[in-house]
């Protein structure tokens, strides 16, 4: 069963000097990794994250990238989701939707939101989790691969809604949990673990130097996984690439 914490998968870092230098090098893996999945296999399923930094990322993806995507084959999901209904101010959906859904031609069969406006967390958790099972046809303790995850990891670590110590981390057979986060007071739906490693491929992105030290904490120590869960996000099979910039890398030793 995946969910552990394999050696095996390959990890690059790469370092570019600006915020802006990382979202174009990150469009650019998005647009390489969706047009060999549909020569593949006919389509592209991603996951998106929310917060602020991937923002940028849409907007190029929205504009610059537009073009080159084949968008009708592009299916669209969500990592984590706040506890929130679709038109609130801090709902990841909004978000996506103002910087990317809404520029371009992708049909709404295409996206699955998580329900956040469901006043029920762990039903908006099972709801989700039938929606991804059934749409990747799976069986119960089979795990979706999606062709891409995008991650970004708070100055604590976390990445999707995986906070350190939280219950979620510990979770081994469900695909979307409600979990509650203790420093919001509050729950989050997110993916867990084992659904981030069965990805073919996770794309990190990581801006600012408020984010240096728990990425040094991530790539270059051993400090435990539960205090820092992006360490733990390593997928079996999949491939893991982190776009840092430089103020978010100050503290890699370039040594490594
Ligand atoms: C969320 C995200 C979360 C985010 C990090 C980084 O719902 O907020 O999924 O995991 O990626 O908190 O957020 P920023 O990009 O805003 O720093």
């Amino acid at each position: 069963m995946r969910g552990e914490v394999p050696l095996s998968s390959s990890v690059e870092i790469r370092t570019l000097t600006t915020p802006q230098e990382l979202f174009e090098a990150a469009a650019e893996d998005v647009v390489h990794t969706a047009n060999d999945a549909v020569g593949q296999r006919g389509c592209f399923t991603i996951a998106l994250s929310g917060g602020s930094t991937p923002k940028s990322l849409y907007n190029l993806l929205a504009t610059n990238a537009r073009t080159s995507l084949p968008w009708d084959r592009v299916f669209f999901f969500w990592g984590d989701e706040r506890h929130v209904p679709p038109t609130d101010p801090e709902s990841n959906y909004r978000m996506t939707e103002e910087t990317l859904l809404s520029k371009i031609p992708v049909a709404a069969t295409n996206v699955f939101r998580i329900p956040g406006e469901n006043p029920n967390a762990a039903a908006a958790a099972e709801a989700y989790e039938q929606t991804v099972q059934k749409f990747f046809g799976l069986q119960p303790g089979q795990f979706p691969s999606f062709d891409l995850i995008l991650l970004g990891m708070g100055p604590d670590g976390h990445t999707a809604s995986l906070f350190p110590g939280s219950a979620a981390l510990r979770e081994k057979s469900r695909l979307v949990v409600a979990n509650w986060v203790e420093k919001f007071r509050t729950s989050r739906i997110t993916f867990t673990l084992p659904v981030l490693n069965a990805a073919r491929r996770v794309a990190f992105l990581v801006s600012g130097t408020e984010k240096a030290a728990a990425l040094h904490a991530v790539l270059q120590s051993d400090a435990p996984g539960e205090q820092y869960p992006s360490k733990l996000v390593r997928p079996g099979d999949g491939s893991v690439i982190w776009f840092v910039d430089r103020a978010a890398a100050s503290e890699l030793s370039t040594s490594q």
